[in-house]
């Protein structure tokens, strides 16, 4: 039995060693951390369990018979990230480039039904040269087995990508199915041809970090969610998703103990400027909102005119969807409403409350929008809200104006309680633009056009630039003092813990891709 214990312990030895020392140094050397360091800083400290350590390539040709290394290039497993289970692939550069034969996929694909039957969380560390160029098509089909269980996967239990190194040709569309992608600065790409790819086909000279890196993606593509300065701060990013999200789409968001207290919040009444056409930042409405130092932003960089992220509401998890009058003064346009139909999706699959703060002049005009699609990207807020089951807040902080005011959670898409500050305007379009037309006739006969125009603008506003004739009709449920929104969530939130929406019985739907 010594004898036997002793060959085990070398076999363990050599998988540790992955491709050797030399490549582990090397990988040092270019910043970046090793499959199973990454593994490490993930778990909790002894909690990782491997799966498949001992697996090896069957592949023949180009002697690669006699080339093989125990675990073929990706260490999977299971262990706890802040005490709850989850699932980690991580791929190991040092072997092979970290690139997938058929044994690789079939390690990755175990892992995914496991974490799958089990109902936890999935993360995948990424850092792989593709396909295992000796395998040919059984690598290919090693990806599509991959990509089909991210599929089955995709509503039933999170899945999360961090890009760590290379990513590319049809390997990405494992990732991009994923909820959500994090990548390194400088150390990370993605991209379906590189650049010497694109030099020949279309004569662009680029480099791989401009065509993939992470900022180009975080700020660009709005590929990645996260550009992280490095691999420990994209580690602690992932820990820090799956702190507000349930473990699987039966499960509830996670909740921390909480005593409600003394919440009103004054400051909210001061923080509006007292123009309507001045920006704010609706950052600082959320974080007033929300519980302290809770609120958590995702997709920051990208398509800043809309914030989205989690928060938490007297302890409870929720996702939060803004209009930024800071950024674009809060205007909808075709990446903001693709950003946000993204996040409300992902919500509603976790069970994941949404809050709304609406503050939008409507969507962006023009020839860019129109031509890249504003018909159907808008389409797709709307549609994802009105799907959504979860328990569904809005609060008009000023404007909801136009098409923007139906799309933003509006009372006949679902949502279940619809609040107002005083300062909201609730009307087809702005003042100006809406006298203009109504009372065309009327300014351009008038012998002072511009004193007309004013007195119809001012009339228009009288009637409209408020929030009470939505309160009349019950599309506001309720016109609130600033400071009193908090309390008014943490009690409406409460109220629907317990909500139940019956769809209709469908195959699914078909939201307008
Ligand atoms: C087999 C590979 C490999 C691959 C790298 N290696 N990629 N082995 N299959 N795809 C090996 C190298 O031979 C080398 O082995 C080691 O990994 C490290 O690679 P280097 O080139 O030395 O590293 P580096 O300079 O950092 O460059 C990394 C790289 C480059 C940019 C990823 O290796 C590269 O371009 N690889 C090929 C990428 C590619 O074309 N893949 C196929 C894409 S198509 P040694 O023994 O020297 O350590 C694809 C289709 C997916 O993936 C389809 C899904 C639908």
């Amino acid at each position: 039995m010594k004898n036997k214990i002793e060959i085990l312990k070398d076999k363990i030895q050599k998988a540790h060693l992955g491709g050797g020392q030399a490549r582990i140094d090397s990988q040092h050397k270019k910043g970046k951390l090793t499959a199973r360091e990454r593994i490490h800083f993930l778990m909790d400290e002894g909690s990782f369990e491997e799966i498949g350590m001992l697996v090896t390539h069957r592949s023949t040709d180009f002697g690669m018979e006699n080339e093989k290394y125990l675990g073929d290039g990706v260490i999977t497993g299971y262990g706890m990230v802040n005490g709850r289970l989850t699932y980690v692939f991580s791929q190991d550069f040092t072997v092979f480039g970290g690139s997938l034969s058929e044994t690789h996929a079939e390690k990755i694909c175990k892992i995914m039904e496991m974490a799958m039957k089990n109902g936890a969380p999935i993360i995948g560390l990424n850092d792989s040269g593709g396909a295992r160029i000796q395998e040919g098509v059984v690598s290919l089909g090693g990806y599509a087995d991959i990509f089909y269980r991210n599929v089955q996967a995709s509503g039933v239990i999170p899945q999360l990508s961090a890009i760590m190194g290379p990513c590319a040709g049809g390997a990405v569309y494992s990732p991009a199915i994923t909820d959500f992608i994090l990548m390194v600065e400088n150390t990370s790409y993605m991209f379906v041809t590189g650049p010497n790819v694109v030099k020949t086909v279309t004569h662009e000279e680029v480099s791989s970090e401009e065509l993939g890196g992470a900022s180009t993606h975080a700020t660009k593509s709005g590929v990645t969610h996260f550009a992280c300065a490095n691999e420990i701060e994209a580690i602690n990013q992932l820990k820090k998703i799956l702190s507000y999200v349930p473990q699987n789409c039966e499960d509830s968001a996670p909740a921390l103990p909480y005593e409600v207290g003394n919440e009103e919040r004054t400051s909210l009444n001061e923080i509006l400027p007292s123009n309507a056409n001045q920006p704010y930042d609706i950052r600082e409405v959320i974080t007033q909102v929300a519980d302290e130092d809770s609120f958590f932003e995702v997709h920051a960089a990208f398509a800043e005119n809309i914030v989205v992220g989690f928060a938490r509401l007297a302890g409870r998890s929720i996702g939060v969807v803004a209009n930024q009058p800071a950024y674009l003064a809060g205007v909808l346009d075709n990446n903001a409403s693709v950003k946000a139909a993204r996040f409300v999706r992902f919500c509603d699959c976790f069970n994941i409350p949404l809050l709304v703060f609406e503050d939008v002049p409507g969507f962006l005009p023009g020839t860019d929008q129109e031509w890249n699609g504003i018909i159907n990207n808008g389409a797709k807020l709307l549609y994802a809200f009105s799907e959504a089951t979860v328990p569904r807040i809005t609060v008009i902080t000023r404007k909801a104006y136009g098409g923007a005011y139906d799309v933003m959670n509006s009372k006949h898409i679902g949502a279940d309680m619809n609040y107002a500050w005083p300062s909201a305007e609730i009307a087809v379009m702005g003042a100006k633009g809406a006298a203009e037309i109504i009372f065309k006739k009327e300014i351009s006969a008038a012998e002072n056009p511009e004193e007309k125009w004013l007195e119809k603008e001012k009339l228009y506003s009288d009637i409209f630039a408020n929030p009470y004739r939505a309160a009349e009709r019950g599309f506001v449920d309720e016109v609130i003092e600033p400071a009193k929104t908090r309390a008014k969530l943490i009690k409406a939130f409460k109220m629907l813990e317990n909500k139940v929406v019956n769809m209709p019985r469908k195959k699914h739907g078909n939201i307008p891709l």
